[in-house]
């Protein structure tokens, strides 16, 4: 062998090591498969065509971009997908555009639309991809119990189920997206110095439970005056917690500054790998209650109603998915009405877990497609759900955490009597929201 070409395996191995599989062999299958060419496999994952062909000819090892190397593996995941017959061609166009806008903050637009009537589900979760998730999260999280309250269903006329996702570790669901989304990194990017992301709840303590967990460098970008609990939570998980910018979009800005100056990955809100590691509860819950007729979740970016969506989907349940928003945060109401994303001025809530102005495309075209309603209760009706939600259950929720309870209590005439899940999605609640409901519902 020549020095240049024992080179060049030199370098296909490394890349195997990498992503999985050298970059031309990777190439092959995408073409075979997804029937996307080389050219359009750089645009997909985000990186110039000179660079990407010098990867694929083995000139180098790394495309320089780390989410270029996520999107990269997603791509080959899902021709395996495929090839195996466990994805639906009918899926390629809405799956691209996932893996297109997936492992990037940047405000988004669909590039390719789904062909024929809309489909409902995630393209990226089947059977195999579920199990998988189930695997990686199970490692860290108990299954957590689906429970019926006699006082509760008093009060909503229904058999009521709640499944308790405030016993997770981090007291809410969002670690699963979490711990699913730092695997899979770690399948397909070993080498990454740390991710970063702006939040300011429960979706940095996932992050920062899952970065100690698998030994990832987590940054987490908070605005100045965000609740002191929640910091030391995210601090005590072991994020290095930077405080930047008088609101949530000025922490975001420096988040992604800071990602391309230390090279670090940023995690958006919303993305296939969060929807998988969350739909684990789903799959749980239809496991231990069967014949749900309708399952209410409270939506904030929409992994969990999507998570919902996708999993009732693939057990082919015909089991109701309803979305519960803060009427002074509607933005996913408005684009469920309208059928694209509607954004709002303001999402000025107490309902801090669902406080979202501006919906992610994706999540609105599944949430059209698979649920059945985004019903809208008040700042009153959320908050007295938490005040009976406590006094039914006496588990503690955050203002999110009672959002299901709200939404079927303002809809209690057309589902009385019917089997109802409710998702009790967490219950990290500043101390003097909680003082002000629970004296205003004392009696
Ligand atoms: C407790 C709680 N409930 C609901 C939500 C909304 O979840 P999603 O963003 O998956 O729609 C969140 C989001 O952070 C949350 O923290």
């Amino acid at each position: 062998m020549s020095e240049g070409a024992s080179e060049a395996a030199e370098r296909r191995r490394q890349q195997a090591e990498l992503y999985g599989a050298p970059v031309d062999a990777i190439v092959r299958d995408v073409e075979q498969h997804v029937g996307i060419d080389s050219r359009e496999m750089a645009s997909v994952i985000g990186v110039s065509w000179p660079m990407f062909n010098e990867v694929l000819a083995a000139r180098r090892v790394r495309i320089g971009n780390p989410a270029g190397i996520v999107r990269l593996g997603m791509l080959r995941e899902f021709a395996g997908h495929l090839a195996s017959g466990e994805a639906d061609p009918g899926d390629i166009n809405l799956t691209i555009a996932q893996i297109r806008s997936a492992t990037t903050t940047e405000p988004r637009n669909l590039t390719a639309v789904a062909d024929g009537p809309p489909r409902s589900g995630v393209g990226l979760l089947t059977k195999q991809s579920l199990s998988a998730a189930r695997a990686l999260v199970g490692r860290h999280v108990r299954p957590t119990p689906a429970r019926r309250w006699p006082l509760l269903e008093r009060i909503t006329g229904t058999e009521t189920w709640v499944k308790h996702e405030n016993h997770n570790p981090t007291g809410a669901f969002k670690v699963r997206g979490g711990l699913n989304f730092v695997a899979r990194l770690g399948q397909t990017n070993p080498e990454l110095a740390g991710i970063i992301t702006a939040t300011t709840g429960n979706h940095g303590q996932s992050l920062a439970y899952a970065g100690r967990a698998h030994r990832l460098p987590v940054t987490i970008v908070v605005p100045e005056g965000n609740s002191p609990d929640k910091n030391d939570a995210m601090r005590a998980y072991g994020a290095d917690l930077i405080v930047h910018g008088k609101d949530f979009q000025a922490a975001l800005e420096f988040s992604r500054q800071m990602a391309a100056e230390k090279q670090l990955l940023p995690v958006p809100p919303f993305h296939p790998w969060l929807v998988e590691g969350v739909a684990t509860y789903a799959a749980e819950l239809h496991e231990s209650v069967p014949a749900i007729d309708v399952i209410y979740v409270p939506v904030g970016m929409g992994s969990g109603i999507c998570a919902n969506i996708a999993v009732r989907d693939l057990l082919g349940l015909t089991t109701e998915i309803v979305g519960v928003v803060a009427d002074r945060a509607p933005a996913y109401a408005l684009s469920f009405e309208a059928g694209e994303p509607v954004a709002t001025p303001t999402s000025d809530t107490f309902v801090d877990g669902t406080a979202v102005r501006t919906p992610d495309p994706d999540a609105v075209r599944i949430i059209r497609a698979g649920a059945s309603r985004v019903v809208r209760v008040s700042e009153d009706q959320a908050a007295e759900a938490m005040a009976l939600h406590y006094r039914a259950t006496h588990n503690l929720p955050e203002p999110a955490g009672s959002l299901a309870l709200a939404g079927c209590l303002a809809e209690k005439d057309r589902v009385a009597g019917r089997r109802v899940a409710l998702i009790q999605t967490g219950s990290n609640c500043d101390f003097p929201v909680l003082a002000r409901v629970m004296e205003r519902f004392q009696n």
